[in-house]
């Protein structure tokens, strides 16, 4: 194993929600790793400013039009070295808030159209014989922090790359997961409108006294699409500045303070 496998230099590598605050940071650490990027998004005006070799447009709600515009790009440029399926959304932050429309918008979003868009890829890449899949989920997936149907979706993602990892292994194909914990990115700015405070509230429950930065999300999306984690697939790493390792409130305000 050298430096170099940390590198994507010639290799091209599709990134959905290449817009958002963790999208621009992830098209822009794997830009700096030699890699050429395809930027995915709902609209090319999110995609302006960044470094990318062509970009893709779909509404990730919709899975046939998303699978439609993935299956054209192969048709046209073929297909990509690695997929990250980082779109996502949520809006509904606890069960009172949730109904079917909700539950079957989110699921949409988050875990259908995150299956539109990498299968084509994935199917792709198999044909081929190599590939890297890297799924961008969340702690969500792992504990309950709120936003149940986004979380069902996240855990959903999960699976999805347990089923890559264990069924298109042999055909060279890797497929695994970064949970990241609470990043301040445009995703809590609906949060931070209601409760300006709110981010002094979050820190209490991060071991490591800080939510996570988008940097370090790209960094750990790198590593896994990358040769470097070459023996590992089917995995989900949490970012998390240490949130699901354990309840630091409980021992603080428990423990601690007897
Ligand atoms: N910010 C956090 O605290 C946090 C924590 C854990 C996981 N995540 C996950 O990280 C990923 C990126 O989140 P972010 O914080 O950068 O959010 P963001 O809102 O800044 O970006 C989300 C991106 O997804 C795109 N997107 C949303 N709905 C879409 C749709 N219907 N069709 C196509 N694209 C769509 C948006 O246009 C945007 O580019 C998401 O999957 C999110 O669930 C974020």
């Amino acid at each position: 194993m050298t430096a170099n496998s940390f590198r994507l230099d010639g290799k091209t590598v599709l990134i959905s929600g290449a817009g958002g605050g963790i999208g621009r940071t992830l098209v822009e650490t794997f830009h700096a790793a030699g890699a050429q990027v395809v930027g995915a998004d709902r609209e090319a005006k999110m995609l302006e400013g960044l470094p990318l070799t062509r970009s893709i447009t779909f509404d990730q709600i919709d899975a046939k039009s998303t699978r439609a515009a993935v299956e054209a790009d192969i048709a046209a440029n073929g297909v990509v070295d690695a997929v990250i399926a980082n779109a996502g959304f949520t809006r509904a932050e606890h069960l009172g808030q949730l109904d079917d429309d909700v539950w079957a918008s989110e699921m949409a979003i988050n875990l259908n159209g995150a299956y539109a868009l990498v299968d084509p890829i994935a199917e792709a890449m198999a044909k081929r014989g190599s590939g890297s899949v890297v799924l961008i989920s969340s702690v969500n997936a792992l504990a309950h922090f709120g936003n149940p149907a986004y979380s069902a979706a996240k855990a959903g993602l999960i699976a999805y790359a347990k089923a890559i990892a264990v069924e298109r292994g042999a055909e060279g194909v890797r497929a695994n997961v970064v949970a990241p914990g609470s990043v301040r990115t445009p995703a809590w700015d609906h949060r931070l409108a209601a409760d300006p405070k709110l981010l002094d509230k979050v820190l209490p429950h991060y071991p490591l006294g800080r939510m996570v930065s988008p940097e370090e999300v790209a960094n750990a999306a790198l590593f896994l699409a990358s040769d470097a984690a070459s023996g590992i697939t089917g995995a989900t790493i949490p970012v998390d500045a240490g949130l699901t390792a354990g309840n630091l409130r409980f021992v603080n305000e428990v423990l601690r303070a007897q």
